[in-house]
């Protein structure tokens, strides 16, 4: 089992779950549907990443509703969301929850996912390439930060990183494209 469970809602287009795939492909994460029953027990987990696309300028309500009911004190959280347009406040909601169940939120990561809601969809839609390769690749490299601060990996971080993964065991941490992985993400 991995030390590090995605939880996640992805209702408009997949976008959200194409980057969940993604992180699952490059890190060993367990992840699983928010709605589907019954959930993992987070208890087992080092790392708790809640994901979802934005609606109506905010987290998926079944987000909200999964911290409102999980006992999360103390258990470290990585936020994550697709958005058609990027706006800060988008999490505020949920920090508040997190923050109220005393969990320990690590960090926001987000990128731009396709969106046809209301009048963009008259349009032909915004954001129409996201997510893309760049998009994913910055979010895995926020979630490998969050690996690393959580410890819910051996010794660098990485759980099955393909660049530390091809490097001797004393060597996973010196390469410069590695280190590029731990760049930080925003924090809570
Ligand atoms: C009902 C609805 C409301 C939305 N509200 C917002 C919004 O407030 N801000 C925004 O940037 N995108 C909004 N979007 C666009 C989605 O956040 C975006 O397309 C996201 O990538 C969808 O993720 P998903 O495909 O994983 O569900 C909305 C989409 C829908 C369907």
């Amino acid at each position: 089992m991995s030390p590090v469970l995605i939880l996640y809602k992805s209702v408009h287009h997949g976008n959200t779950r194409r980057v969940v795939q993604f992180l699952v492909q490059q890190t060993g994460a367990d992840a699983a549907d928010i709605g589907q029953l019954p959930l993992p027990d987070p208890t087992h987990y080092r790392l708790i990443i809640l994901a979802s696309g934005i609606c109506f300028q905010s987290m998926h309500q079944a987000i909200h509703a999964y911290i409102e009911k999980t006992d999360l004190s103390g258990k470290p959280v990585l936020l994550l969301y697709t958005c058609g347009l990027p706006f800060k406040g988008y999490t505020r909601k949920t920090v508040k929850l997190l923050l109220k169940k005393k969990a320990e939120c690590l960090g926001v990561c987000h990128c731009r996912g396709y969106g046809t809601d209301g009048l963009f969809g008259k349009i032909g839609g915004i954001a129409r390439s996201h997510p893309t390769k760049e998009d994913m690749n910055r979010i895995f490299a926020s979630a490998q930060k969050a690996i690393r601060t959580s410890g819910a990996s051996s010794s660098c971080g990485c759980l099955r990183s393909p660049v530390a993964s091809r490097l001797p065991a004393g060597r996973r941490t010196v390469t410069p494209s590695h280190a590029h992985l731990h760049q930080e993400s925003g924090a809570c």
